[in-house]
């Protein structure tokens, strides 16, 4: 079956500026997933560039703007999309090459959040267990890999992407936040509430939500954030937190 791409080509070295080029394609039956195209695509045009690891949803390399919408190529089936695909780098990142993007302050905005257990209790023999209920808790933000599809996608991010943390960030900080074996929670909460910038750009525009190719809510995760800072302050919140464990 013939598809056709639009895809954006940008090398700084040679380009004055981006360009669309268009490619048509010839994919087999087993070629089902626009990575598989792409891959087919860049047998055709060697020059052309994207990241691409896992081919399994799991390394978050190959994030990419689908007509419009950030998605995973790897995970997009090509059955779900028109007769011309438009590909484009995730929106709101520096350009490196054509698909490929910086990701240098998506990144340091993660490490801002201290994405690492804080404990300095001694350590039992074995391991610091939680209990199932405990564990539970973490359902719907450990399962994040940093694809950057929420972040991209996310008009707080663009306008502040060096002091809002973003959805990515936000729903890593959560999932420490909510780990019971974690001694740090006032700490990272202060740290969240004590800049107007780093939590509180959401503006609840649930784009993050609508494009994680994991079908993990950020929003959901900024929210839980936020009600616990309400408990922390000694607001009563028991109805709302009940909630938040869910937070797909
Ligand atoms: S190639 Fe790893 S997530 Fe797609």
């Amino acid at each position: 079956m013939k598809r056709i791409f639009e895809v954006y080509r940008y090398d700084p070295d040679l380009d004055a500026a981006p360009r669309m080029q268009r490619y048509e394609v010839e994919l087999e039956g087993n070629e089902r997933m626009l990575l598989d195209a792409l891959m087919k695509l860049k047998a055709q045009d060697e020059t052309l560039s994207f990241r691409r690891s896992c081919r399994e949803g799991i390394c978050g390399s190959d994030a990419m703007n689908i007509n419009g919408k950030n998605g995973l190529a790897c995970l997009t089936n090509m059955n779900d999309l028109p007769g011309t695909i438009v590909l484009k780098p995730l929106p709101g990142l520096p350009v490196i090459r054509d698909l490929i993007v910086d990701m240098t302050q998506f990144f340091k905005q993660y490490h801002s959040i201290k994405p690492y257990l804080i404990n300095d209790e001694p350590a039992p023999e074995k391991e610091r267990l939680q209990s199932p209920e405990d564990r539970e808790k973490l359902d719907g933000s450990y399962e994040c890999i940093m694809c950057g599809c929420c972040t991209s996608q996310c008009p707080s991010s663009w306008w502040n992407p060096d002091k809002f943390v973003g959805p990515a960030g936000l729903i890593q900080s959560y999932r420490f936040i909510s780990d019971s074996r974690d001694r740090a929670t006032t700490e990272r909460l202060d740290d969240l509430n004590n800049d107007p910038y780093r939590l509180f750009r959401c503006r609840t525009i649930m784009n993050c939500t609508e494009v994680c190719p994991r079908g993990l809510s950020p929003s959901r995760a900024i929210e839980g954030i936020r009600l616990r800072m309400l408990k922390l302050e000694g607001h009563d919140d028991g109805l709302a937190l009940h909630r938040v464990p869910t937070i797909r």
